[in-house]
């Protein structure tokens, strides 16, 4: 792995501590989120250093750190090389170990309960789906205009062609991505974001510039505005509505100034729709941009009815969508007819589905909010009127300890770093509310003595750890 890997990957990685241990916790946390898979070649000292810009004694701490806590091995010649994690706590990919694990890392609710039957009856048609030959990588013609009618009924005046379907919204992220950014672009995105959407902005060689969105004060306008007009982003990457992982859902006034600034600079706006189904008790109205606003819309089922449907899209101007059909075939060569299928059938029945999840989603925060409130009454517990997650505050720059803590003990959670693009919110813990309310009340629990285990002094990963296991 590269030093510019590397250091990409690390994003902001600097705690309150000594570097060299905020540094080597930042590795350990990518190991563990397998982003730096076992057996990979680690920089050189001297070129990590002048990639993340510390000195050389720093990034031999770091690694001397590492090798300490049975993360790498230094060979001569060979390098450092990171090892198969061994640690005291269970492993991801143990089929045991994943059985008994509360899995809060991804914030996906389970599969709409009328999924099956959908799948079903679209599979009695099988004959006629599969009459067609060749590739398509636009979509199909029922679904585009179902995704169309959509938008229609939203107020989006939108025709079949201005849509393209992908493999889930995250396909339709790289392929703008891919399509739309030349090297050191600017993209500008919230930060905390959707930390998939940052790696493929930055993997398409673009350099991302962060907005701050807040629980309490939402997106700050003023910074917005200012890094527009310095930095004249090509994209500015946004989920309006309840965002991830903030849950925040863009005023009127402040969708008005990213429209103008992103306008005035000569931006795209690219807005991440995947989270905007997901209401339980909206308080205000929808993100709404002003009309004739130049954005390309992302959308997906991916959260509204199951992240295992592999549909999402693309709404975006004819010439935008021409444009990326035919960057197309180097990422893929299509979205699979079944499913494609499988999505025309459940559109005209969303509203209902939503509401559905909307009930589930609602059982899980009712018993995550009070459980964490009662379980830490000295952490910031917001709620949120939608989404999947709540952004917590935990008073102390410990998110990434934490998170290793509670992984030896079950529970997998993403520290609040994962989500910055800029470093920071160390201080945050995205706690989703998407899994079931008995298994969200035992997850506070598990929270809670990884919290206590931290703050006896007894860290997953550092020495001390190591020398009470062996
Ligand atoms: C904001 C946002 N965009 C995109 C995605 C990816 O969605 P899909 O499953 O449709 O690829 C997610 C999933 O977590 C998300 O939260």
């Amino acid at each position: 792995m590269t030093a510019r890997t590397l250091a990409l990957h690390l994003g902001g990685w600097r705690g309150s501590g000594p570097a060299y241990e905020a540094l080597a916790e930042a590795i350990r946390l990518l190991c563990l989120d397998n982003r730096v898979a076992p057996r990979t070649v680690l920089p050189a000292e001297r070129e990590l250093a002048a990639a993340l810009g510390v000195s050389r004694t720093t990034v031999a701490a770091t690694y001397r750190s590492l090798r300490d806590t049975g993360h790498i091995e230094s060979l001569r010649g060979s390098g450092s090389v990171t090892l198969p994690l061994r640690r005291s706590g269970p492993q991801r990919n143990d089929p045991e170990v994943d059985a008994a694990a509360i899995d809060l890392q991804q914030a996906s609710p389970a599969a709409w309960p009328g999924l099956p039957g959908v799948l079903a009856e679209v599979a009695q048609g099988a004959a006629a789906l599969v009459s067609r030959s060749g590739y398509d990588v636009i979509g199909s013609p029922e679904l585009r205009e179902a995704i169309a009618a959509r938008y229609r009924r939203r107020g989006i005046p939108t025709r079949a062609d201005e849509v393209l379907v992908t493999t889930g919204a995250q396909s339709a992220i790289h392929l703008i991505a891919a399509v739309l950014l030349g090297r050191a672009d600017r993209v500008l995105v919230e930060t905390p974001t959707y930390p998939h959407a940052a790696e493929a902005f930055r993997r398409a060689g673009a350099r991302l510039v962060g907005v701050p969105v807040g629980v309490d004060d939402g997106w700050d306008v003023d910074r917005a505005e200012q890094a527009f007009a310095r930095t004249l982003p090509t994209l500015a990457y946004l989920m309006p509505d309840f965002q991830n992982p903030t849950g925040r859902t863009m005023t009127a006034r402040e969708a008005d100034a990213f429209a103008r600034a992103a306008d005035a600079a000569g931006t795209v706006l690219v807005l991440d729709e995947t989270t905007a189904d997901l209401d339980i008790d909206r308080q205000g109205p929808a993100a709404v941009f002003p009309d004739g606003v130049h954005a390309i819309r992302i959308g997906s089922l991916g959260k509204t009815v199951w992240g295992g449907l592999r549909v999402g899209w693309v709404r975006a101007d004819r010439d935008v969508v021409r444009r990326l059909a035919s960057g197309r075939p180097v990422h893929d060569l299509g979205t699979p007819e079944f499913e494609q299928a499988v999505a025309t059938a459940l559109l005209p029945r969303i509203d209902e589905i939503a509401r559905q999840r909307g009930e589930l989603l609602r059982a899980g925060r009712d018993a995550v909010v009070p459980a964490l409130r009662r379980h830490f009454p000295e952490w910031q517990v917001p709620s949120a009127a939608g989404g999947v997650s709540l952004w917590v505050g935990i008073g102390e720059p410990l998110s990434g300890p934490l998170v290793m803590n509670a992984r030896a003990r079950g529970l997998f959670l993403s520290a609040g770093s994962r989500f910055s693009v800029d470093g920071g919110h160390d201080r945050r813990l995205r706690v989703p509310f998407t899994a079931a309310p008995a298994e969200l009340e035992r997850a506070v629990e598990l929270l809670r003595d990884a919290w206590d285990d931290l703050h006896a002094g007894r860290r997953v990963g550092t020495p001390d750890d190591l020398a009470a296991v062996v």
